[in-house]
């Protein structure tokens, strides 16, 4: 009979099983130099071994999570009879752990999120999410009963979600962070960066779970427990279970670390920390008095912090709302491509008290660039929703800006904003001739024969220019008195090139939309829609004959034989009478021989027939010569048309423009005068005709 080795080999069997049901390890500090060699653990996410033997779950950027874990798998499930009772299911085993950590919050008072001690089967925590979650469960996976997750959360932020108690609390999760148990960890506050002793023990006999918090200044395990909780986690359990701790940071966030673990599995209380040999955070001190101003400042940069970030926010969709869209085509075009938050600052955020004038297309700001010394210019907004209007409208401004004449507005650049178009041009500091001649009585005094002689000439050169002088025809197809802006010294010069269109030389200038104003419109406009030269030289002969006269060029307030300023001033030419065309408010401080030829002129212009018109060449000659004998006397115009009828191939005319993407813009530079209303965008009907007469 073997009964000696029957014996030992019973003992043998013995001292196993007592193995496999008690382990224990201690970690005091994670250095190498501590525990004779890198210490065995699984990390995930963001931890880390600092140097100096303490362990970083996480450091204080948004939204992390760190795990470590006990490398190998407990059995934390007795066999069936090893637990309560002799119980034929399996039962928890007892366990008991003890550990030191720290939370070192971001801005004082304000953690996030929370430190956990964790069993769960996998130390990887698949899926699991940081902020609310403490690095333990997905937002799907919070509850379910399949994550045999159990967690003792050290949780430093309130969620109602989870109906937490406080931003301070310690609470027993069992595969939800919605705790079974919970408990306030005040006097202790969790968050002070100070470190925290724990204490996690299970009963697996009695069922029942304890947790134990302290602090250094008194590192005793207290008498009772914090929480004390029946549970019996073999529902929770599986027999494989991995031991560690987790940590994740929300958009608030704390630094946390562990400075030191033991556990103590099979029962029993684990092994005491060694106090005096845990690593200590490298934090100073401070007094109490230095602590208050600390924390004062502390939060007050936390709320400079909420500021900033606020700012942050808005500065984000400010951009956002502000962006502006540089499509491949714009990059071609020149002239100078703006920031609009550099217009944007230079008209004060396009304020009310910077503008200067307003059209049917926009309005007109006064800016100031910075610089030495600084440049004041004028923009124009013009809003547009039309993207492939918009795409040509900026491939003519870019032409545009390639022009340059001493009598036309300079363009000095744009920039697009989504719909929004800005042209940056010169400011011209004595606004509109329009505002001169029909604004005040005094300054259509001030305007006397010699400026306005001046203007004429320089307006012809402009527009001799545009016609002729440079490498394409430019026709303006605006040309009127709001749109000759005058600049310090008093000079003429021809703004607002947003209609013109462009024509190679010797290709036939055609048009399918016509953009004008009453009174300025050439009359087979209105029958062919189709802009020409002849077109601008009609504008400008009313133009002439209303600077000379200082009316306008169709007058609804005067009677009916003075409706049509050129056809009243043919009959005061005809009668040999053209001195009483000129303006009666100059009280006949004229030059005769000048207001002579300008009349001529003007009526020239203005006859009906487009071939019967002169070229600009010719006006500006017979301008700058100034001699009336020079100027042909004008040709006698057809019986007048009927004015306004509109009947008369009206229906020709609008089919010419069947989609009229542009409108008459507002005025350039120094922009129209707020009270006067613009006329004419087409296609119009004969009632808007007759109801859209300019007046003041
Ligand atoms: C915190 O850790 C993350 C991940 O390791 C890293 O990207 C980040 O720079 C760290 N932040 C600080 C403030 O050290
Ligand atoms: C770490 O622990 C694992 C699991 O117990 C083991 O397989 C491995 O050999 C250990 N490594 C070291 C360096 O101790
Ligand atoms: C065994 O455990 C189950 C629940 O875990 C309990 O209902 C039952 O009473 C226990 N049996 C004994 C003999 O204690
Ligand atoms: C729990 O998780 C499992 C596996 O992930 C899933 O099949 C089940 O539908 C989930 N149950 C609930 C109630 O969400
Ligand atoms: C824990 O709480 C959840 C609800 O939050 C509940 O369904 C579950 O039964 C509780 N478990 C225990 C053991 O109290
Ligand atoms: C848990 O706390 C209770 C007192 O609330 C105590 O009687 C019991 O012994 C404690 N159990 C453990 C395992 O610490």
């Amino acid at each position: 009979m073997p009964l000696i080795p029957a014996l030992f080999f019973f003992l043998l069997l013995l001292l196993l099983a007592t193995l496999a049901a008690s382990q224990e390890f201690t970690y005091t500090g994670f250095g190498a130099a501590r525990n004779g060699g890198a210490p065995n653990l699984t990390l995930n996410g963001v931890t880390e071994l600092q140097p100096d033997g303490i362990m970083r779950l996480t450091n204080d950027t948004s939204r992390l999570k760190g795990h470590a874990f006990y490398p190998s798998p407990l059995r934390l499930l007795g066999p069936p009879g090893s637990g309560a009772k002799n119980n034929a299911t399996a039962a928890a085993v007892s366990f008991s752990t003890a550990f030191a950590f720290a939370v070192v919050p971001e801005y004082p008072r304000l953690g996030g999120h929370g430190f956990a001690f964790v069993a769960a089967p996998d130390p990887r925590l698949p899926g699991a999410l940081p902020s609310q979650y403490l690095g333990l469960v997905s937002a799907d996976d919070d509850g379910n009963a399949t994550n045999h997750v159990f967690a003792v959360e050290f949780d430093t932020v309130q969620d109602f979600e989870f109906a937490d108690i406080n931003d301070n609390h310690v609470g027993v999760d069992l595969n939800s962070l919605t705790s079974n148990a919970s408990a306030s960890a005040a006097p202790i506050n969790l968050k002070s960066g100070d470190t925290v002793l724990a204490w996690v023990d299970y009963d697996g006999d009695r069922r029942l779970l304890n947790v134990s918090i302290a602090t250094l200044a008194a590192p005793e395990k207290p008498a009772a427990p914090l929480i004390s909780f029946h549970v019996d986690l073999s529902i929770v359990f599986r027999e494989q279970m991995y031991v560690g701790f987790s940590a994740s940071t929300g958009l608030l966030a704390s630094s946390h670390y562990l400075m030191g673990w033991t556990f103590k599995l099979g029962g029993g209380a684990a092994a005491p920390l060694d106090l005096s040999s845990l690593p200590s955070l490298p934090r100073p001190k401070p007094d109490k008095k230095s602590r208050t101003t600390l924390i004062l400042a502390s939060v007050f940069s936390a709320f400079v912090a909420l500021l900033v970030l606020a700012g942050a926010g808005a500065y984000a969709a400010y951009r956002i709302k502000n962006r502006e869209v540089i499509e491949p085509w714009e990059l071609d075009h020149g002239p100078h491509r703006y920031k609009y938050p550099e217009l944007k600052r230079a008209t004060r955020g396009f304020r009310d008290r910077e503008l200067l004038g307003c059209g049917g297309f926009g309005k007109v700001y006064r800016g100031v660039l910075p610089g030495t010394p600084p440049t004041v210019v004028a923009v124009k907004r013009v809003s547009h929703d039309s993207r492939q209007g918009l795409r040509e409208f900026v491939a003519e401004i870019a032409s545009i800006g390639r022009l340059r004449h001493r009598n036309l507005v300079q363009l000095q650049g744009w920039c697009r904003r989504r719909g929004d178009l800005l042209l940056v041009y010169d400011f011209m500091p004595n606004g509109s001739l329009d505002m001169h001649l029909f604004g005040d009585g005094l300054r259509a005094v001030r305007l006397t024969w010699g400026a306005r002689y001046k203007i004429l000439r320089n307006v012809a050169s402009a527009l001799l220019y545009l016609h002729e002088e440079w490498e394409h025809v430019v026709l303006h197809r605006d040309v009127k008195a709001s749109n000759v802006l005058l600049d310090g010294d008093m000079a003429g010069r021809l703004g607002d090139f947003g209609l013109a269109k462009l024509y190679e030389h010797g290709a036939n200038p055609a048009t399918t939309r016509v953009v004008g104003t009453l009174g300025y419109l050439a009359p087979e406009l209105t029958r062919t829609g189709k802009a020409t030269t002849a077109a601008d030289v009609f504008a400008f002969g009313a133009l002439v004959l209303e600077v000379v006269a200082g009316r306008r060029p169709i007058e609804p307030r005067a009677g009916p034989e003075e409706l049509v300023l050129a056809e009243w001033a043919w009959e005061r030419y005809a009668a040999g009478e053209v001195e009483k065309v000129v303006d009666a408010r100059l009280g006949g401080a004229f030059d005769a021989e000048e207001a002579a030829v300008a009349v001529k002129l003007g009526l020239w212009c203005s006859h009906p027939v487009p071939v019967a018109r002169p070229t600009m060449r010719e006006v500006a000659r017979y301008l700058d010569s100034g001699d009336a004998a020079d100027v042909p006397p004008p040709p006698p115009p057809p019986p007048p048309p009927p004015v306004c009828s509109g009947e008369v191939g009206y229906d020709d005319f609008v089919h010419s423009f069947p989609s009229s993407s542009f409108e008459r813009p507002a005025a350039a530079g120094g922009g129209e005068p707020l009270s006067q209303t613009s006329v004419a965008t087409f296609p119009f009907s004969p009632l808007s005709m007759r109801s859209s007469h300019v007046s003041v």
